[in-house]
């Protein structure tokens, strides 16, 4: 069985949407840990009510608790904290950023990106590096931003291609296969390049 941790300080949605979606999947087993440097954080409610095991693991203790508990993956979702080299030698870590990338790297992307005018943005599914925001990218997915497209569901958007897109491409890499556009587009029933609700 494949063990994956989630790690995230914050709302926990995209944790939630990567347990439902293997928890659909009992033809392929997946442990998943939920860890927080966030005693308070919410995605430690999330876990507490999906039934998935979870720790508050402080930033400092990263380095010990990694040296020990091998993952096959390391999922950051919502971590808001820059893990430094020692930590990011202990695993594989991924993370999930809702911009394309290397635009708009860093905090409040989505709003950053809406504010330039961009017409296309998206989320971006990359490797952990100590440079923010700057790992090998794995996987990304277009948001097209309509002139009529209030801030609020270009925001929504985002998150809904996130919640799709970030279990599928963890599948991929447990799989040790290569995510590409028609993994998520498969549903859609028309030639709508990907922005169709049955898309997303
Ligand atoms: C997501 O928008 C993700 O792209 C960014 O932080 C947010 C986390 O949201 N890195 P949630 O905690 O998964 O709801």
């Amino acid at each position: 069985m494949k063990r994956i941790a989630i790690m995230g300080s914050g709302n926990g949605s995209n944790f939630e949407a990567i347990v439902k979606y293997f928890s659909g999947k009992p033809d392929f087993a997946v442990d998943i840990t939920c860890l927080s440097d966030n005693v308070n954080a919410y995605i430690i409610e999330r876990a507490k009510n999906l039934g998935i095991k979870y720790k508050y693991l402080p930033f400092e203790q990263n380095g010990k608790y990694f040296a020990v508990n091998n993952f096959d993956l390391i999922v950051l979702a919502g971590y808001m904290r820059i893990l430094p080299d020692d930590v990011l030698n202990l695993g594989k870590f991924i993370n999930i950023h809702p911009s394309l990338l290397p635009s708009f790297k860093g905090k409040d992307a989505i709003y950053r990106a809406f504010e330039a005018g961009v017409k296309v943005s998206g989320v971006t599914i990359h490797y952990v590096t100590s440079d923010i925001d700057g790992g090998k990218i794995i996987a990304q997915y277009p948001v097209l931003i309509g002139n009529l497209m209030h801030f609020d569901e270009f925001e929504n958007e985002i998150h809904a291609v996130e919640h799709k897109l970030y279990p599928i491409v963890i599948e991929k890499l447990l799989k040790d296969e290569v995510f590409d556009f028609t993994d998520l587009v498969g549903s859609c029933s028309g030639n709508c390049s990907g922005g169709c609700a049955e898309c997303h």
